[in-house]
Order: structure tokens, then sequence, then C-alpha cells
């Protein structure tokens, strides 16, 4: 049995990632911040799941989720760093504390999960999938820390594939669009008129509505899978044809 560890499983996407593996026959670690929902969240998911309840901007959650791995299911064959936070503010009013949070959880993180992995993935030939965003492809307005983060994950994983390639480790970073999550509807009440920013939003997508959880979801576990052998250093989008304009 395969074994992958997802980073913010509790909620959004990272627990219809965690979902989408467990239905593959997956074993799991799912790693969130947030017990109460991880725990309520895992217990949907019907396959060997073991939770780890830490922030993932701290590198021992990342060594942690590894070892249990590890300890719990004998190795590790994939690593989903899917947790993330957004900001939605102009450049002005952002303070030095908020650019230090936000990189820390949406790329320092990842550098700590991929140094956690890289022995545990290098033995099993496995792959790392980071989840930046479309925001990581083409910029976007409201939020320049956000979307400078998002290029952050996109370039490591580029960079990652490249080092890691001669040890037949897999990188690729997805790119979704948006997406229908709580993270989305913090996004919206920031804004003066939520509701009228959510059907602004919706209609401004080419397939004329917004992602769910599930349809990311299934690329990223395509591409944990021997199906997508051949794919990495790809920046992946998910956005309803969003970027192809
Ligand atoms: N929703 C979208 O439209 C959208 C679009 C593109 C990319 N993304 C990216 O997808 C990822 C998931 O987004 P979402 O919309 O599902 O978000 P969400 O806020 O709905 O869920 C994020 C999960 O990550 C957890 N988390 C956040 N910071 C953490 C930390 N420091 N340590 C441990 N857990 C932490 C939260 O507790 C939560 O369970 C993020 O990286 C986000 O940037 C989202």
């Amino acid at each position: 049995m395969s074994t992958v560890i997802v980073t913010g499983a509790a909620k959004g996407i990272g627990a219809a990632i965690a979902e989408a593996f467990a239905r593959a026959g997956w074993s799991l670690v799912a790693v969130d911040r947030d017990a109460a929902r991880l725990r309520a969240a895992a217990s949907h998911w019907g396959q060997p799941v073991a939770t780890l309840v830490g922030d993932v901007a701290d590198r021992a959650t990342n060594d942690a989720a590894v070892k249990m791995a590890i300890d719990r299911f004998g190795g590790l064959d994939a690593a989903v760093g899917n947790a993330g936070v957004v900001l939605a503010k102009l450049i002005d009013g952002s303070t030095s504390e908020e650019f230090d949070r936000i990189f820390s959880i949406n790329v320092k993180a990842l550098m700590y999960l991929a140094q956690a992995a890289h022995k545990a993935l290098a033995k099993s030939e496995g792959s790392l999938t980071v989840i930046a965003s479309k925001a990581g492809l083409v910029a976007q307005r409201n939020s320049p820390l956000y979307v400078a983060t998002k290029g952050a994950a996109v370039q490591l994983a580029r960079a990652l594939a490249l080092d890691w390639a001669h040890e037949g480790i897999r990188v690729n970073a997805v790119c979704p669009g948006i997406v229908d999550t709580p993270m989305l509807q913090e996004f919206f009440d920031a804004m003066p008129d939520p509701d009228a920013s959510r059907r602004e939003t919706e209609v401004a997508q080419p397939l004329g509505r917004l992602a769910t959880p599930a349809e990311i979801a299934s690329v990223v576990l395509f591409l944990a899978t021997p199906a997508a052998a051949f794919i990495t250093g790809v920046a992946l989008p998910v956005d309803g044809g969003f970027t192809a304009e």
C-alpha cells in the first residue's frame, strides 16, 4: 500500500486531496493545525489515517509527519504541500509580520517538507506536489504578497524537479484557479461587497463557474501515480481556462 502526506488536510482543497488518495487506497498522514476539524475530516476517509496536529511553518511538524509515515506505514511515496493562507491586502498596508507569516506558511513550510521527505522519497522514487495557484503563473489584484508566495512555490517545485530528477523523485506544482473553499470565502469577505465579488469572480472564469475542491484533488492524485511517471517540473494550471487568456 502506498502512503501520502497531505498538509492542510482539515478542510478545503487539502481535505479533498486526502479523500481522493484514501479512495484510491493510499494510507495517509494528514497534517493540520486545526485539531478538531482534522479529526472530523479524517473520520470520513475510511483508510488507515495518522493525523498530526501542528503548524507546517515549524520544521518539527514536517519532520514528525515523515517519521509518522515511516513508523506507521513503512515508508513514504508522495508528499503534498497544500497548507496555505491568503492575505487580501495592498502592499502599502502590509506589515513585516504579515510578510513573515505568509512566506513562512506558503513557502518556508514547503522547504521544510521537502527536506524532511527527501530521503524517503528517494527510496520510493516517489513524488512531491506543491499546491501553488494560478496566481503563481499570472498576477492578480489586491493580494501582492500572496501572489509573490505562489510564484515562489512554482519556482521551488521546478528547481527541486531538476535537482532530484537523478534520484527518480518527481516534483510538480498544481496551480488551481478559483476554488470554492473556506479560504475563498475569507477572501470575498474581505471585499466591500462579498456577494458581488463572488458573482464577478464566477463570470470572469472561462468556464463560468468556480472549481470544486474535488476537481483539484483528482489532478493531485494523478500526479502521484505511475500514470504521471514522465511528468516532472510542471506547473499545471487547473483553472477552467483562466490562464489561457
Ligand atoms: N481556494 C482557492 O481558490 C485557491 C486557489 C488557488 C490556490 N489555493 C491554494 O490551495 C491551498 C489550500 O487552500 P484552501 O482554499 O483549501 O484553504 P482553506 O483555508 O480552506 O484550508 C487550508 C487548510 O490549511 C490549514 N493550514 C493553514 N495554515 C496552516 C499551518 N500553518 N499549519 C498547518 N495547517 C495550516 C488550515 O487549518 C486549513 O485546514 C492553499 O495553499 C491555497 O493558497 C487555493
